[in-house]
């Protein structure tokens, strides 16, 4: 059998998914837009062998075990059932991004390991496919499948749940300023958080408005008109953290840079700037703003005590294959 290699961004949501409907099949409580990040990527080569007996994970040049391993053999198992293939793999995968920026991986790890696995079983599936295949290993990599800006679909059953491009990385040229404002591992990840979000008694309220949300914010999106984007997008990112904040156990992801980042983008945009903040599963600060505010976004985040490092990216295309 031949080896195939293939390259995925991460992505930002702009209408977030926190928590699921069904957790084994990864279904979400409500549908979400996201951006592709351009200049980041996974790249993860698969190469099928069959003098193995169980998958190997090379991860950043360093052999994986434990949970990581975990969570990609139950992910191959998946996709090697679909495609009616028993050989193990070896995946060699790394990304050009340091762990600890705030970045998350697994959207893009995902979305690039069911690309390759697909493309070197030589199976031939619809790209709407491969994000519902992409979404079963972490929800979010369904929307780092296709190109630029693009909806993720909560639906009741596994082959509803996909993920689409809205448009194109051209349509719009916003930009992701990110501020890191700290390089330690979070203390309880994405996947953890999704299974206490329904014990937050605002998340009922969150979800229940999500869809008008992510109709307000794709039509803001389509028609250009950030002052509309930046009021939804900060609304939706702050009703998430909300429900994290009241979950039991609660989850805290904000450092006192954050929430003074938070403020200062809320104050840049009074005066002018095209600038809103977002924040994931962490307390780095996404500042996305137009192209031509994204200078003077850096040099006023440059000036922010805690601000340990910036971190540039504009709209990204597809998970591809590349060899
Ligand atoms: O795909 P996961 O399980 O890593 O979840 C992503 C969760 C957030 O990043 C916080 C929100 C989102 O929609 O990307």
């Amino acid at each position: 059998m031949k080896t195939a290699t293939a390259r995925a961004h991460p992505n930002i949501a702009f209408i977030k998914y926190w928590g699921n409907q069904d957790d084994v099949l990864r279904l979400p409580a409500n549908s979400s837009l996201s951006m592709n990040l351009d200049g980041l990527y996974t790249q993860t080569t698969v190469i099928p062998d069959e003098t193995l007996f169980s998958d190997v994970l090379v991860l950043n040049g360093e052999i994986a075990s434990g949970k990581s391993l975990e969570r990609v053999v139950t992910h191959l198992n998946m996709l090697r059932q679909r495609c009616e293939i028993v050989t193990h793999v070896r995946v060699e995968s790394a990304n050009n991004f340091p762990t600890g920026t705030g970045i998350a991986s697994s959207a893009s790890a995902f979305a690039a390991l069911t690309v390759a696995t697909a493309a070197v079983f030589e199976i031939s599936m619809t790209e709407r496919e491969l994000t519902t295949l992409a979404r079963r290993g972490s929800g979010s990599a369904s929307r780092s499948v296709p190109t630029g800006f693009v909806e993720w679909h909560a639906a009741d059953t596994h082959a509803d749940s996909f993920a689409e491009s809205i448009a194109a990385p051209e349509y719009w040229n916003l930009v992701d300023v990110v501020a890191i404002v700290s390089d330690q591992h979070k203390a309880t990840g994405s996947q953890e958080g999704h299974t206490t979000a329904a014990t937050s008694d605002l998340q009922i309220a969150r979800v229940n408005g999500a869809a008008d949300r992510l109709m307000r914010c794709k039509q803001a999106f389509l028609a250009r008109d950030f002052a509309t984007f930046a009021e939804v997008v900060e609304l939706d990112s702050n009703l998430m953290h909300a429900v994290m904040m009241t979950s039991r156990p609660p989850l805290f992801y904000w450092l006192p840079t954050t929430l003074d980042i938070m403020q200062r983008v809320r104050a840049w945009r009074s005066q002018g700037l095209n600038v809103c903040y977002t924040l994931d599963a962490g307390p780095n600060v996404h500042c996305l703003c137009t192209a031509d505010a994204a200078p003077e976004i850096q040099r006023q985040l440059q000036q922010v005590a805690g601000v340990m490092d910036i971190k540039i990216a504009t709209p990204g295309g597809a998970a591809v294959v590349i060899v």
